[in-house]
């Protein structure tokens, strides 16, 4: 079967999901595209949107309409040429809606799973539940109808045991969206021992078409992308509960002030406890207790998380793609208090961060703010800099960052050691892409 025909029927599961959505959007337009190539003209392509909700997939198809329009807007020229036979469509408005048609006419929303037993691919991306994700696949499996072959997109469910469990016979592979998948650039690609080259030979070549930065990942729980994050988001949280004990401060002062080393002087595009708010308390939560069992010399757990979670409090984001309040509360998006878990309330920054800022000191005036690095030509010599200059400054602040650095670094360090990243590099691409870190954390500043 050629890359082609394996695209000529696909199905997508938790289509109208956070994920689902994004990957049936690409999946839509790589399959369109292909299907207004000359050798594929009057084939017929099938793109299946399987989700629970009727409601949800009427959403989708609104959601699908919206962005292919945009999409096609850019590529005029090329819809133009593969027009050109078409008399009939002669502004770029009629190639556009004959574009926006296309799409439309090949994906079927659906809430029968029965559809995916015709198709070739599937892409999985319902909840983060392995037991359903196990009975949908291997019930696609021993009713197919065709070759199947299954992309996964759990972000922490080792590969193999997706495998064997739903009994795939290596014709499953990881390929790991990040969030929002039409937007951000990475994939992490996971194979297992079992995975059949062909399989992983298609997935690569459907990521190098989508223009996607492939990192493979080896088959650990948790993969490269969560194995650092899940453990820098522990960290933070450990880094607080000791900043508040040893200080004498209470714990939301000290969320506040790691949130704010961990943006500012490690310059991220948002601190710790912003980036735990918008993955979602629950989700952290969740995907923690399916690494753990995974890892012999760590507990990857936090009683805090726990108390957050009974206390109801778990961030994540609305429909709207409005974020939702967690540890900090938001107006506008931005944080403007932290929750204070003896009290169950919000206390506002204006309460406590004058003094806060105060004990954590001045940064040197070499600092420089996350967003310009993203222009700087200079950008290494900027950072080296700013933390040899931090290096000398004896302020709270400075000590507190370059401990979290360090701390980031080995964790980095101890992917590779683990054989769950292949190299230092491997990490860093998927920090810098997947994360927009400014600086991979295996790196010699914080030395
Ligand atoms: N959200 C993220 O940032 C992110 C990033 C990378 C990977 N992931 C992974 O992607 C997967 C989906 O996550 P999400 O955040 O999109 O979740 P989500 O809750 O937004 O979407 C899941 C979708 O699956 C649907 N669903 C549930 N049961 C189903 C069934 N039996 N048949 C068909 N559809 C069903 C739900 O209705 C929902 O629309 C998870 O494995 C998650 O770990 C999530």
């Amino acid at each position: 079967m050629t890359y082609d025909e394996r695209l000529q029927n696909v199905s997508v599961l938790g289509a109208a999901g956070k994920m689902g959505s994004g990957i049936l959007l690409l999946t839509a337009i790589e399959m369109v595209d292909r299907s207004l190539q000359p050798e594929n003209k009057g084939k017929t392509f099938v793109l299946n949107a399987i989700d629970v909700s009727d409601e949800a997939l009427a959403g989708l198809m609104d959601y699908l309409k919206v962005q292919v329009r945009k999409i096609a807007e850019k590529k005029t020229v090329w819809l133009r040429k593969m027009y050109a036979d078409r008399e009939d469509l002669i502004e770029n408005f009629d190639i556009i809606d004959e574009y926006i048609f296309a799409v439309i006419r090949m994906v079927r929303p659906v809430t029968s799973m029965e559809e995916a037993f015709r198709s070739s691919l599937v892409f999985e991306a319902v909840n983060e539940n392995r037991a359903l994700k196990v009975k949908l696949l291997s019930r696609i499996k021993e009713n197919s109808q065709k070759d199947v072959w299954f992309f996964t997109n759990t972000s922490s469910v080792p590969i193999h045991l997706i495998d064997e469990e739903a009994k795939l016979e290596g014709k499953v592979i990881g390929f790991h969206f990040y969030n929002p998948p039409a937007v951000q650039k990475l994939v992490e690609l996971i194979k297992t021992d079992n995975t059949k080259p062909e399989v992983e030979e298609f997935a690569r070549q459907y990521a190098a078409n989508l223009k996607k930065v492939v990192v493979s990942s080896n088959d650990v729980a948790g993969f490269i992308g969560n194995g650092h994050f899940m453990r820098d988001g522990l960290h933070g949280m450990k880094a607080a509960a000791k900043l508040a004990e040893e200080k004498g401060l209470p714990l939301y002062e000290a969320i506040y002030m790691m949130n704010k080393i961990t943006q500012d002087y490690l310059v991220r595009p948002m601190g710790i406890f912003q980036l735990m708010d918008y993955v979602g308390v629950d989700v952290m939560q969740f995907i923690l207790n399916v690494m753990n069992p995974f890892v012999e010399d760590e507990d990857l757990h936090s009683d805090l998380l726990d108390q957050m979670m009974e206390q109801g409090v778990k961030g994540g984001q609305f429909s709207s793609g409005a974020q939702k309040d967690g540890f900090l509360k938001y107006e506008a998006g931005k944080p403007v208090a932290v929750w204070d878990v003896q009290g169950k309330n919000y206390v506002p920054f204006e309460a406590f961060s004058a003094r806060c800022d105060e004990m954590l000191g001045s940064m040197p005036g070499s600092v420089v703010a996350w967003k310009a690095t993203l222009r700087m030509k200079n950008k290494e010599e900027m950072l080296r800099r700013f933390y040899t200059d931090l290096k000398t400054t004896e302020t709270l602040g400075s000590e507190l960052a370059l401990k979290y650095g360090k701390c980031s670094k080995k964790i980095g360090e101890k992917l590779v050691a683990d054989g769950v990243a292949h190299n230092a590099e491997d990490v860093n691409t998927v920090m810098l892409t997947g994360f927009y870190h400014a600086y991979g954390p295996i790196n010699a500043y914080f030395d």
